[in-house]
């Protein structure tokens, strides 16, 4: 007989299959392939990250039934959702499917993606916590990147599903995506198992461009990690760059793009401080500063030092002393 374990992840993995069987084989899957196949994705692609369509009508729980599967393991597999008598329903309903894997590759859990805008309903609707699924500790293709940041010895971090299958659809296969923009520290200890060296590729909206600060700011406090920034142009995700310039030169940004933690924090912060006045020069001067305190390269400190001196007309020793006064950020 089974673990409890391998029964559930053996429910994922029939669940997998099953929805990926109603969107490349039948009518009613067909929508959201064409939605695919507009979004650029190949079948390629779909194949390679399980892709699925969960249908409006009932579809695992008749499947599992019929296959006396016990109550209680679906009950506990988070594919389903009780109602007060007990009774159970699919959960994903109407939304295409992103199966999630573990480090060793097996389906633990599911994000729905709608399919048709509804505006009382989020966008991704994740499996819930369960025995299989540590949302904290998961990070999205973890198993299939491992191989392509041994080899580059980097890992690209995205923010969603569909920037990683873009960068791998480009060609790039050292990325995960934190699922969100909120990064936590157990999917940095992960990380940092297989590489030192890890660029952060958020989104290039508000959203995105803040989570990118709050991210450095955490990776910083794990002093053994190189870190820097992938700035995707225009506002546009990873995704949204392919659909609009095309693999070649996704996979060319991800390569060329690159900037230092402070160049990205020059950037960013001049956009938060009104520069144009004394306190609010004085207030971008002073994080610069404080950022650049925990920078360990001399000559990387005097780069900028040198850019900060003649971008406000400021002498370059002064700088240098307020540099020595300032504590670093949270180390
Ligand atoms: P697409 O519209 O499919 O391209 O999604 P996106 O990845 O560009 O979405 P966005 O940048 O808004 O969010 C980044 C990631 O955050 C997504 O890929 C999801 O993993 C996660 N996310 C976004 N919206 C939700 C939500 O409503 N609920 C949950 N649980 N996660 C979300
Ligand atoms: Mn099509
Ligand atoms: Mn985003
Ligand atoms: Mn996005
Ligand atoms: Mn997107």
């Amino acid at each position: 007989p089974q673990s409890p374990t391998n029964q559930l992840i053996k429910l994922h993995q029939d669940a997998t299959k099953l929805y990926t069987h109603i969107l490349m084989n039948t009518e009613m899957g067909q929508p959201a392939l064409d939605y695919l196949h507009k979004r650029g994705l190949t079948d390629q692609t779909i194949s390679d990250y399980g892709l699925g369509f969960a249908p409006s009508k009932q579809l695992l729980k008749p499947f599992f039934e019929t296959r006396k599967i016990d109550y209680q393991t679906l009950r506990h597999s988070g594919l389903f959702i009780e109602n007060s008598d007990g009774e159970l329903r699919d959960r994903f309903v109407d939304r295409i499917m992103y199966p999630i894997r573990n480090q060793s590759g097996q389906e633990i859990a599911f994000s729905g993606r709608m399919l048709n805008q509804t505006p009382d309903q989020p966008k991704y609707l994740n499996s819930p916590e369960t025995e299989l699924f540590n949302k904290r500790k998961v990070l999205f293709n973890f198993d299939l990147a491992r191989g392509a940041v041994r080899k580059q010895g980097d890992l690209i971090l995205f923010e969603g599903f569909m920037d990683v299958m873009s960068a791998h659809q480009s060609g790039v296969d050292n990325g995960v995506a934190s699922m969100g923009t909120s990064l936590t520290e157990e999917q940095i200890y992960a990380i940092q198992r297989i590489t030192k060296r890890i660029y952060v590729c958020y989104d290039g909206d508000t959203p995105g461009q803040k989570a990118t600060q709050r991210a450095l700011s955490i990776l910083r406090d794990n002093s053994s990690l190189t870190l820097g920034v992938i700035q995707m142009p225009e506002g546009m995700d990873p995704d949204e760059y392919r659909q609009k310039y095309g693999e070649a030169k996704l996979a060319n940004a991800l390569e060329s793009a690159r900037e230092t933690p402070v160049a990205f924090e020059m950037r960013y912060l001049k956009t938060q401080y009104d520069v144009d006045t004394d306190t609010g020069r004085l207030q971008y001067l002073n994080d610069i500063l404080a950022i650049l305190a925990t920078v360990k390269s001399p000559v990387e400190q005097d780069v900028y030092l040198t850019q900060l001196a003649d971008s406000f007309q400021l002498e370059k020793a002064s700088l240098r002393q307020q540099l020595a006064m300032v504590k670093p950020v949270r180390q």
